[in-house]
């Protein structure tokens, strides 16, 4: 299909050092809730590119896409049964041709989402594979099994799907009677992909040369660490599985098997000019496991889970700091840090509620308190050597929507009674743009879950020029942190005495000091005022921090 277009405009080519993905801020758009362009209540990449300007003033270097590809969106789009197509509610080929070249004059590089480790049910593969019945060669590029018991009517493993039930689905066979079983570690929806399959391993690379092709500058790899199984398929012998991911290796995830899969990835993107990047979302026990993920030879850079999950509070903040740049100084890559995404309770909702109730929240909190804490700890994330990742909405500084009637959530974790806590649909719903309107400027047609009544007091137009908005805190830090040459990049932060509760350390010309009680306390002057999420007064030689206050010193 990229016969009918042009060829793709060449990736930005400015910056000030080989390895463009080392310090960049890549914000990440989740296709259906960023901007309506054809007045369906769906955001699509036409009402993407009608916004890079908006994300070029922000200042944001590359835009990560989640997915847009063909798909049933059992998922919200994690579930693609066409990984050459766009899904009509999305667009085009050709839109999205656009939409990269757009992005390339504007500086902006651009990530697709890749989902390697599952298809959807509806994907040719798999309902070939069904309609094929068993001994069917398809079957074998998914995970297709007799069932235990008798009359296999039990499944062939203890295996928990992470959405909640078993991880196996029972298939009727062509001739209708009840047949093999099916893994998928998500939705029943979502059959996960045979990784030990030459065809697999094929289609994936041929896949990612299809995109490079169209011109993007890189992969964000969804559930990067669950591609290979455990030989066998051995059984945990334990139930709560989703309990044990975070402190033990599972048979279904980071098995040492997936490294070699990065490495030949890796492969293809060296044949192309440009530095293009694999960027891994890998759930692993600790950072020391998710640093495998990005040696040389693999991929450029993980997301740093255990930076997500950390509580506003400097000593446990200290500590995964240091663990993170620790882990990645082996391996040479650069550390990232990111608050929210599409799978989490928002920070501004997290920071707002007592620590340790989870990424999944059902209950606002104390809102101004959350929105205090989210704006400090942006500016902590954005001063720390290495990448970040915003999520879009977090510089208008959303907080999740945490009472969304039962009956309009789309989650399919929701729709289960165990497993993941369903509640993402708190942080998907569509960006408000604009002061008044139906769907406060996403778009003509509304918008596919409600935005709540406050949404144009916190819309783009609302905030755009005002001093105090968050919208503008963001906007000056990412331009202070384009023209400080110290802010991003490097690898390490020099740790500075501080009072207890306070983190402050020293870059190249710079110095961040954080203040995570809810009390002001007094510190030495750092340097010169630069930036600061609430207002800060100094008198001679001293300063009083404000209580969940980040402020940045040039010195
Ligand atoms: C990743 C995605 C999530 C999706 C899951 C299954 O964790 O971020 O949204 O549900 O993979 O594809």
């Amino acid at each position: 299909m990229t016969q009918h277009l042009a060829a793709p405009a060449a990736a930005p080519t400015t910056g000030t050092h080989t390895g463009w993905w080392r310090d960049a801020v890549i914000y990440q758009v989740y296709p259906r809730s960023f901007a309506d362009g054809n007045g369906d209540g769906m955001g699509d990449l036409e009402g993407i590119r009608g916004r890079l300007p908006y994300l070029k003033e922000l200042g944001v270097d590359a835009v990560w896409l989640s997915p847009f590809y063909a798909s049933p969106q059992a998922d919200a789009g994690y579930d693609v049964a066409d990984y050459r197509a766009i899904d009509p509610m999305f667009g085009s080929l050709l839109d999205a041709d656009a939409l990269i070249r757009e992005a390339h004059e504007l500086d902006l590089r651009i990530i697709v989402d890749l989902v390697p480790n599952h298809s959807s049910d509806q994907h040719e593969w798999f309902q070939r594979a069904l309609r094929e019945g068993p001994g069917s060669p398809l079957r074998e590029r998914y995970h297709f099994r007799t069932g235990k018991g008798e009359d296999g009517s039990e499944p062939p493993n203890d295996w928990e799907s992470i959405f909640g039930g078993p991880a196996w689905t029972r298939v009727t066979e062509p001739d209708g009677t009840p047949g093999e079983w099916y893994l998928h570690l998500f939705a029943p929806e979502q059959p996960d992909f045979n990784w030990e399959h030459p065809a697999v391993r094929d289609e994936f690379r041929s896949i990612l040369r299809f995109w490079l092709d169209m011109g993007v500058d890189g992969f964000r790899v969804d559930v990067a660490h669950g591609l290979v199984k455990a030989e066998g398929l051995p059984d945990i012998g334990a139930h709560d599985q989703l309990k044990l991911l975070g402190n033990d290796v599972m048979p279904f995830f980071d098995q040492d098997g997936v490294h070699e899969i990065y490495r030949s990835w890796r492969q293809v993107l060296g044949e192309y000019d440009g530095e293009r990047v694999l960027v891994a979302e890998a759930w692993t026990p600790t950072v020391e496991r998710t640093a495998n993920y990005v040696r040389p030879d693999e991929m450029h850079q993980a997301f740093n889970f255990q930076y997500l999950g950390t509580h506003w509070d400097a000593e446990e903040l200290r500590r995964v700091i240091d663990d993170s740049l620790a882990a990645m100084r082996p391996v040479g890559a650069p550390a990232t840090w990111v608050l929210s995404n599409h799978d989490v309770t928002r920070h501004a909702t997290r920071f707002a509620n007592p620590a340790g109730l989870g990424t999944q929240l059902r209950t606002a909190g104390d809102r101004e308190l959350g929105l205090r804490r989210a704006r400090a700890a942006t500016l902590l994330m954005l001063a720390l050597p290495g990448s970040a990742y915003v999520y879009q909405g977090e510089e208008l500084g959303l907080p999740d929507v945490t009472d969304l009637p039962d009956e309009v959530r789309q989650d399919p974790s929701f729709f289960r009674a165990t497993g993941q806590d369903g509640f993402r649909d708190g942080c998907r719903v569509p960006i408000p743009w604009t002061v008044e309107g139906s769907s406060y400027g996403f778009g003509d047609g509304g918008s596919w879950l409600p935005q709540p009544a406050t949404w144009g007091g916190l819309s783009v137009e609302a905030q755009a020029g005002d001093p105090g908005s968050t919208l503008e805190l963001y906007r000056s830090a990412l331009a202070v942190r384009r023209e400080q040459p110290g802010l991003g990049a490097g690898e390490d932060v020099e740790w500075m005495e501080a009072p207890e509760g306070v983190l402050a350390f020293r870059r190249d010309g710079f110095v961040c000091t954080a203040n995570t009680t809810g009390r002001a306390i007094p510190v030495p002057l750092p340097g010169r005022f630069l930036l600061s999420n609430e207002p800060v007064s100094h008198g001679e030689g001293v300063v009083e921090l404000p209580a969940d206050t980040t402020v940045w010193w040039a010195v």
